[in-house]
């Protein structure tokens, strides 16, 4: 069964707000979807409306056949779908291991062996649980939140842009480790700016442009596109290698 579809997803910030303006996709068990697409285009939006931090002004949501409605991000998590959010995704001053409890709040009998789980899936999380998140270096830190969501046992994640301040070198690793979690059967809904990078890593991809779906389809048929080649080469920033993620 689907894990997410998505259809005429319509939503923004206010009444009159129209951010994302019909916004469709889907995203099969197992599979790795990115969602890409120029600065502005409502990539975080969409997210923010799935996540339950938005309440969408039209459109459905199916997670596994279900039909949900974002009313808030608690029912979000009780659906199954969690953001990874792009930024402060992790309590800095708390270690490792207190940030992975933080994520078992919805169901703390269960902490003990999630947090297990956690430390078998990411062993760095096990070798630094009494470090503070703070210490961790911004790829680490990432993974770290990638754990926190997967405490609540989601049936599905979204992450927003995880290789935001990443060096290439730890966005690369990055992107392998999201890949792996991808491979051992977690969906995953993936906002990225490194449009390339990510469309290398994805299944499959939805190209947003101003609110709506412009392109979509197989990441790798995307990737050599000229067209997206094109509207991404161009745009790409200069990779910073000189700086992590800062506190
Ligand atoms: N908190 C907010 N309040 C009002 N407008 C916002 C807010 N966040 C983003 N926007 C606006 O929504 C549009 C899309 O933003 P966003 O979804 O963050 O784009 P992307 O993630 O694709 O870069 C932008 O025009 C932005 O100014
Ligand atoms: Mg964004």
């Amino acid at each position: 069964m689907t894990a997410l579809v998505v259809e005429g997803l319509v939503g923004g910030y206010g009444p009159d707000d129209q951010v994302v303006k019909g916004v469709g996709l889907t995203v099969a068990p197992g599979r790795l979807v990115c969602v890409i697409g120029p600065n502005g285009a409502g990539k975080s939006t969409v997210l923010k409306l799935l996540a339950g931090l938005l309440r969408p002004m039209a459109g459905s949501i199916r997670v596994f056949g279900q039909a949900v409605t974002p009313a808030s991000p608690r029912a979000m998590i009780a659906a199954g779908c969690v953001l990874v959010p792009q930024e402060r995704n992790v309590f800095g001053a708390l270690t490792v291991e207190e940030n992975l409890l933080m994520g078992a709040y919805t169901e703390r009998g269960r902490a003990k062996s999630r947090i297990a789980e956690a430390y078998a899936r990411f062993p760095l999380l096990r070798e630094r649980r009494r470090q503070a998140a703070r210490t961790l270096s911004g790829g680490q830190r990432q993974v770290l939140a990638m754990g926190q969501a997967l405490m609540a046992a989601p049936r599905l994640l979204m992450l927003d842009e995880p290789t935001a301040g990443l060096s290439p070198v730890a966005a690369q690793e990055l992107f392998a480790t999201i890949r792996a979690l991808a491979d051992s059967g977690m969906p995953i809904l993936m906002v990225e700016q490194n449009a390339l990078d990510a469309l290398h890593v994805s299944d499959e991809a939805v190209v947003l442009v101003d609110g709506r779906n412009a392109h979509g389809g197989p990441a790798r048929a995307l990737a050599a596109d000229p067209t997206i080649r094109r509207l991404f080469l161009g745009g790409r920033a200069v990779p910073d290698t000189t700086k992590e993620m800062s506190a």
